[in-house]
């Protein structure tokens, strides 16, 4: 693709970034991004929010605040129930009332196979937006929700979910990292990204990116469901998984503690994931017990930004 340059283009394709940036003022600038998918829940509603959910989770990474939205919905009109729609879309609304973004507008199209997501406008001053290759040596990584949602959405697809798992995984998807992204934007913080697709270790090998940096991750500290172990002890893995190992494996070493079920977690692809932080080492307490008194509980450090070796991922 040609390289797209502008004087008020901040954050542009050129970089695996979460959403684009462009400057409108010296004060003002733009934050814009999409995210749609095929249902990984079966209730219509729960799937709805967490589709909302996800698709703002790019403005909270980058800092900013959601302001519109506009639905993006593909429907099997002739198929499916337009109940069904009515529920996907009832749910995406209140997830962005919550957040208070207003939706503004939205297209659809009649297919196969039911998609749903947003196309979201944030803003942000220019001078405080959050690129994910900020962190610098000594940093602390922070991790603010569990990992394991692509191996429970795996089970729940097998019919080996039970109501309490769904109910659980299902939570963790519809909160909105808006939370987590005021309190890192008044502590200050280097670095961030949201662990969706690629994993936590394929985002935080993206966190990588252009920089001198590598990273050390304590799997010990790492946040996650323990449906997801079982499942994965089952032999539950969603397809995805593999490919973003598959992808990042030269970048990473395990050290032989490490369990299996645990390293096959790290490469989980997410939905509507929590935030991956930097922070200097000195705020990194500040940051963690003001996450957790903002609601944020499953918050946790989980390594550190090293200067060697560079370019890899240290896991142990
Ligand atoms: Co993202
Ligand atoms: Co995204």
């Amino acid at each position: 693709m040609p390289l797209i340059s502008h004087p008020n283009l901040i954050v542009g394709i050129e970089r695996s970034e979460d959403a684009g940036v462009y400057k409108l003022t010296e004060k003002l600038a733009i934050i814009q991004t999409l995210d749609f998918f095929t249902p990984i829940v079966d209730d219509p509603y729960d799937f709805g929010q967490i589709a909302a959910t996800n698709s703002l989770s790019d403005v909270y990474a980058k800092g900013g605040i959601p302001i519109t939205a506009m639905n993006i919905v593909c429907f099997p009109i002739k198929k499916m129930d337009i109940n069904i729609l009515r529920e996907i879309l009832r749910g995406g609304l209140d997830k962005m009332r919550e957040a208070s973004v207003v939706l503004v507008g939205g297209h659809s199209v009649d297919d196969n196979e039911l998609k749903y997501g947003l196309s979201v406008t944030g803003l942000i001053h220019p001078k405080k937006v959050i690129m994910n290759n900020g962190a610098k040596p000594g940093d602390k990584l922070i991790l603010t929700k569990k990992l394991g949602t692509g191996i429970i959405s795996t089970g729940i697809k097998a019919s080996e979910a039970n109501k309490n798992t769904i109910k659980k995984v299902t939570q963790s998807m519809t909160t909105l990292n808006k939370a987590a992204s005021e309190v890192m934007m008044s502590v200050g913080i280097h670095a961030c990204t949201d662990v969706t697709g690629f994993g936590f270790l394929g985002h935080a090998a993206e966190m990588l990116t252009d920089t001198d940096n590598g990273m050390v991750i304590d799997s010990s500290m790492i946040p996650f469901f323990h449906e997801a172990k079982v499942l994965v002890d089952n032999g539950f893995l969603p397809g995805g998984l593999s490919r973003n190992r598959d992808f990042r494996k030269g970048m990473i070493d395990f050290g032989q503690d490490v369990p299996q079920y645990l390293r096959d977690i790290l490469f989980d692809p997410q939905t509507s994931g929590g935030l991956l932080m930097a922070v200097a080492k000195t705020k990194a307490t500040r940051l963690i017990d003001a996450l957790h008194k903002a609601g944020v509980s499953n918050a946790a450090i989980v390594g550190e930004v090293v200067e060697k070796p560079k370019g890899k991922i240290i896991v142990r």
